[in-house]
């Protein structure tokens, strides 16, 4: 089976978070399901001087009115489409932000075009490769299911909400230069409000609708977590699954990781502590023996980093430390470097994106805080379990799911794994964190809990075939011709 995976990231290529991961690991783990993934992303700078090494695979007539042209990039085990299209992706600043850190004024021209190419893929443009699959990924990659059926495309496609707070909300205005007949803006379709919703367009146009945990697919029904979108939801609920999201273990392996200054493993717990004396030597952080709290995630409203700005002064009463690593909102991050600057050696704040820090964070801490507000999975607790740092985490999404609370009964059964807490509010993580305190003075106990996560499994094996199993359900059902919600929308 042939699937086109669209999506506007991609590691170890280009990665904002763990949009990135999934889209990196997914195809490796289907493969052993017999499934062959091509990843079409936009042709960054960063991608560029590997995919302009060979001939384009095609030129495009033209996308949206600029040149366009398809390259490559094979790697060990990825196969990457590249849009070259200089006009819109190869310019500098981020992958969605300029330099000055505001989104680009074309972001829905640029993720349409990206959108628009998947599908002249999809529909045969390249000679000898058509996929049986199309899978996209949020609202960057949405429209290509609405292209698809404007062209009269009926492949399956899988939509795939990795975060429902973004979803390619534009003026209504805009709409003509999509280039798609005028019945695409109805109201099942891309209308939204007044506006244009890209997202919506895709999850109405798309065959099967999956979301990154189970828990947030129940979720995103109601209307605190669905974000304006629960009714479109709703109406395609018989569509909509969770699937948690797995983790990559070979990049993710504290026996192997060479970004550690010892690797180590649920056996050898031991092997920690120079990570952990790499770590405070390296952010300026008292050598004692109080536990090492630690955070490494983007610094916005979703992740709760308020709330563990104000709990910071906490934290250093108790004798515990606090590492932050992260960027986000400049107030945000502003808000993180004034605290950190009242707690000279115990709390220490790393402004900025470094994979090799988020690693050793990871192996040289002893547990890290989320206390997000709402996290459709999370992968940074899944990679902290693995190395060995307690999750301390708010009780929703995906958190929900991958984090054993270490209530007596489950350290009794000796299953626990973490704290969670609710309501998601400052007191509730600030008790959490005393709990966690309160254990971490117990060694034998903390080491357990320590243990068990260590030992716990979230690698993709599971999840993709679970994947594998929809994706061969919904060929099952194109070929046996039961192509009523293909037709629903724009068709
Ligand atoms: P989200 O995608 O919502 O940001 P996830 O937990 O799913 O949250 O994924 C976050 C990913 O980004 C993880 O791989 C994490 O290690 C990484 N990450 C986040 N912030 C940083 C940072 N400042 N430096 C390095 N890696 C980071
Ligand atoms: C999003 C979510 C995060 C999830 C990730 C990968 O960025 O915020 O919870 O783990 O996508 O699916």
């Amino acid at each position: 089976m042939k699937v086109l995976s669209v999506t506007s990231e991609v590691y170890p290529f280009v990665k904002t978070g763990g949009l990135a991961d999934v889209t990196g690991a997914l195809p490796k783990s289907l493969q052993k399901f017999g499934i062959r993934t091509i990843t079409l992303v936009p042709g960054y700078p960063a991608l560029l001087p590997m995919a302009r090494a060979g001939a384009p695979l095609l030129v495009f007539d033209e996308i949206l009115g600029e040149d366009a042209s398809l390259r490559h990039i094979q790697n060990e085990d990825q196969m990457l489409f590249v849009l070259d299209i200089p006009t819109l992706f190869e310019r500098p600043g981020g992958l969605y932000l300029d330099e000055f850190g505001r989104d680009f004024a074309d972001n829905w021209k640029r993720f349409a075009a990206l959108s628009l190419a998947a599908a002249r893929i999809a529909d045969g443009a390249l000679p000898g490769w058509v996929p049986d699959i199309v899978h996209t990924h949020d609202w960057q990659t949405a429209l290509t299911s609405v292209y698809m059926r404007a062209m009269g495309n009926g492949l399956p496609v899988v939509a795939t909400i990795h975060n429902l707070a973004f979803q390619g909300q534009f003026a209504a205005g805009l709409f003509p230069y999509l280039h798609l007949p005028a019945r695409a803006l109805s109201l099942d379709c891309l209308e939204y409000y007044g506006d244009m919703s890209f997202l919506k367009g895709g999850l109405m146009t798309s065959d099967a609708i999956t979301t990154v945990s189970p828990t947030y697919a129940r979720e995103i029904l109601t209307p605190r977590f669905g974000m304006g979108m629960e009714g479109v939801l709703a109406s395609r609920r018989d569509r909509l699954k969770g699937i948690l999201n797995g983790i990559d273990d070979e990049v993710w392996d504290p026996s192997l990781d060479p970004y550690l200054t010892q690797t180590f493993d649920a056996a050898t717990p031991e092997g920690r502590r120079d990570n952990r004396i790499a770590l405070c030597r390296e952010l300026g952080i008292d050598l004692d023996e109080g536990p090492i709290l630690s955070a490494v995630s983007r610094l916005t409203w979703q992740k709760g980093m308020d709330m563990l700005a104000d709990v910071a002064e906490e934290i250093v009463y108790r004798g515990a430390k606090l590492i932050v690593c992260g960027q986000g909102d400049a107030a945000t991050e502003d808000l993180m470097l004034r605290t950190a600057a009242r707690f000279p050696g115990r709390m220490a704040v790393y402004i900025g994106y470094d994979e090799r820090l988020a690693h050793l964070i990871h192996a040289g801490s002893d547990a890290v805080i989320q206390p997000s507000r709402f996290e459709p999975c999370g992968l940074t607790q899944l990679y902290a379990l693995r190395y060995g740092s307690v999750p301390i985490v708010s009780r929703t999404g995906g958190l929900a799911e991958t984090v054993i609370d270490a209530n007596d009964a489950a350290m009794g059964a000796g299953v626990a794994t973490g704290f969670q807490f609710h309501p998601v509010t400052t007191e509730g993580l600030r008790h959490a964190i005393r709990r966690a305190i309160e254990v971490f003075q117990s060694p034998e106990q903390w080491q357990r809990l320590q243990n068990q996560g260590m030992t716990a499994r979230f690698s993709w094996d599971r999840s993709a075939g679970l994947y594998a199993n929809l994706y061969r359900h919904l060929l099952d059902e194109a070929e046996s011709g039961n192509d009523n919600m293909r037709s629903r929308a724009a068709g």
